[in-house]
């Protein structure tokens, strides 16, 4: 059901849950201030305990009420990155946050949003939390029509059309004297260096540092082959890109031209989620791409979409 921003501010205002557009993927909203609704969230997505949420803020400086050590470049990273999708883990005062939101950790992350629906909701209601907008487990929404296969025609949501990066925020959380990505995201590894000094590795012990990064992911109903080489000629459907030829196959589902990877990222939940919507039992999925940029994070995706699901 779609809902005007306003109503959905007073929702959340009341303690409810809402969908909310950001320029990365539908969020899943509850006002930090409201438990109980953070609990409905965690319900709502079938989602572990220990998964602990997103922290989305209105302005750089609500930061001082919750972090309690500023880590060396933290000025640079958001100075240049807020509003938009950057997720930074900070040591936090424990009693700033509530327990379930954080999974009980000592830290806790957080991000300014750039869509300006989800920007001017957190001036309105003040601080929300806000996973991806799916069922745990499944591709993450990116249209409110992806929120609604999910969570039902009458679940409220505020139309912001198609989410301009489609994969979510990259995760930076600063150990061992430098920060680490926690989660290839958005924004690629490589556009900080400028500000650091050096592009944050991705974290070893990633699975420890961020509890969500265990889960399986993103994953369609589909069986997904990824290949790097030639189209072997099985499986029938092919996930590919619009400026190569699959010869043999049946029907290709174009993530967009290898030229554009804003193209392809912005795409690439859409076509997993297309191949349930089809019921298509199984597909060929193109990985030869690069290994640097946001490209990264769209292997990384793939690659995790392809876990086989447990029965
Ligand atoms: O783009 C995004 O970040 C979207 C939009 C809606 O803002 N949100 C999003 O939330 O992707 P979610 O819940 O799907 O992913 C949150 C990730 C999880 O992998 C979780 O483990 C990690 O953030 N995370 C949250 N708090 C953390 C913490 N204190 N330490 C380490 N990882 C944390
Ligand atoms: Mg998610």
């Amino acid at each position: 059901m779609r809902i005007s921003q306003e109503e959905a501010c007073e929702r959340l205002l009341q303690g409810d849950v809402v969908a909310i557009p950001t320029e990365t993927v539908y969020g899943l909203a509850a006002a930090l201030a409201h438990t109980q609704s953070i609990e409905q969230i965690f319900a709502l997505k079938n989602r572990p305990g220990d998964n602990p949420l997103i922290i989305h803020l209105a302005d750089a400086s609500d930061l001082e009420f919750y972090a309690t050590n500023m880590p060396p470049g933290i000025d640079e990273l958001i100075d240049n990155f807020w509003p938009g999708p950057l997720t930074l883990v900070l040591p936090i005062d424990p009693g700033t946050v509530p327990f379930i939101a954080r999974a009980g950790l000592p830290t806790a992350a957080f991000r300014i949003p750039k869509h300006p629906i989800a920007r001017a909701m957190t001036r309105h209601v003040g601080a929300l939390v806000a996973p991806s907008a799916n069922l745990s487990g499944r591709p993450s929404a990116t249209r409110p029509d992806h929120v609604e296969q999910d969570f039902g025609l009458h679940f409220p949501v505020v139309d912001g059309g198609t989410c301009e990066k489609g994969v979510e925020s990259t995760i930076l959380y600063f150990t061992d004297s430098q920060w680490h990505v926690l989660r290839l995201g958005a924004l690629a590894a490589e556009v900080f260096s400028p500000f650091l000094g050096y592009t944050p590795a991705l974290a070893k012990n990633e699975k420890i540092l961020s509890p969500g990064q265990h889960y399986r992911h993103y994953s369609p109903k589909a069986k997904l082959f990824l290949g790097s080489g030639s189209y072997p000629g099985f499986p029938p459907v092919v996930v590919g890109y619009s400026d190569r030829i699959y010869a043999g196959a049946e029907k290709v589902f174009s993530l967009g031209p290898t030229t554009s990877v804003e193209v392809v990222s912005q795409n690439l939940y859409n076509i997993l989620r297309e191949l349930d919507e089809r019921q298509i039992p199984a597909a060929w999925v193109d990985i030869n791409i690069p290994e640097f940029g946001l490209w990264r994070t769209i292997a990384e995706r793939l690659t995790r979409a392809a876990v086989e699901l447990s029965p």
